[in-house]
């Protein structure tokens, strides 16, 4: 089965256009217009795709520029969830220089994110969650190299598993005091900024979002955004922006590692 034929029908004059493949295997296609994009899964994916659609549909309400759903079709061959676009460029396509600019609205969009009530957030991505995910993919040897650490890449799964295990009870602790609703991927690709401005507009590709320590977030946008800047100066600041805007003076760089480390083995 082609993720093509999952597609819904557009009106004459419109195609849909491979935009990506996503690392879960999903297919998105943006309208020629512009106006829409389409995210397809095969088979089991479909369950998967299912959460996001819940996801996206619950966090449209809240303004903070992420897509509204516009069509749903579920099939037993696979899905197909169709979003309205949200306006701009991924954040990963911009300069460093450019990055740094849009960083504060970035900052500020995940923290009116963090700021929505989390009891009213339906949506469940807690570490002890993840971590039995981790755990899952670990046993079934399904862990993905290339999203390693590059100095973690020699070390056998379960021994990377079992160091985070060891850190658990704290960081359940931890998480009890600071429970938000993450983004739960807070990678650049998944932030549209505005290219004149440098203004994020939105975020997008809401599969993970969930309640979870905010610090889940920290640790992938300041991780993800290491593949853009230039030079030693920018992280430094885009970390130190980030931290003021939430009003943490004093971050906890375990804590970062700490997710950093699990977010790879829940892949898979
Ligand atoms: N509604 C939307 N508005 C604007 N851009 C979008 C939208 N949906 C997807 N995109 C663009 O397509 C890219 C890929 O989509 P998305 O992030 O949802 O999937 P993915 O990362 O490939 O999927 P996954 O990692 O879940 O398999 C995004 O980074 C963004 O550039
Ligand atoms: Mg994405």
């Amino acid at each position: 089965m082609d993720t093509a034929n999952l597609l819904p029908p557009i009106p004459l004059g419109k195609t849909w256009i491979r935009a990506s493949e996503g690392e879960s295997g999903d297919a998105v296609y943006r309208r020629s217009d512009g106006a829409a994009f389409a995210k397809v899964s095969l088979g089991e994916g479909a369950a998967q795709l299912d959460e996001e659609r819940r996801r996206t549909e619950w966090l449209a309400p809240f303004d903070l520029g992420s897509p509204a759903v516009l069509d749903w079709h579920a099939s037993s061959d696979g899905a197909c969830l169709v979003t309205r676009a949200v306006a701009g460029v991924p954040a990963s396509d911009l300069s460093a220089s450019d990055l740094l600019k849009a960083w504060p609205s970035i900052a500020g969009r995940v923290k009116a994110l963090h700021e929505i009530p989390v009891a009213g957030c339906p949506f469940v991505r807690s570490l002890s969650v993840m971590f039995d995910r981790a755990a899952d993919v670990v046993a079934r040897n399904a862990v993905n190299p290339d999203f390693l650490d590059p100095e973690h890449q020699a070390i056998p799964p379960p021994v990377l598993l079992d160091r985070l295990r060891a850190q658990l009870p704290t960081r359940l602790a931890q998480e009890a005091r600071d429970l938000v609703v993450c983004h739960g991927d807070a990678c650049m690709p998944n932030f549209m900024v505005d290219p004149e401005t440098l203004r994020c507009t939105g975020l997008v590709d809401l599969g993970r979002l969930g309640r979870a320590d905010r610090y889940v977030d920290f640790s992938l946008l300041l991780a993800n955004a290491r593949e853009t800047w230039a030079n030693a100066d920018q992280p430094l600041a885009a970390r130190k922006s980030l931290f003021e805007a939430h009003r943490i003076a004093t971050p906890d760089d375990e804590r970062l590692a700490f997710y950093l480390h699990l977010d790879p083995l829940t892949w898979g």
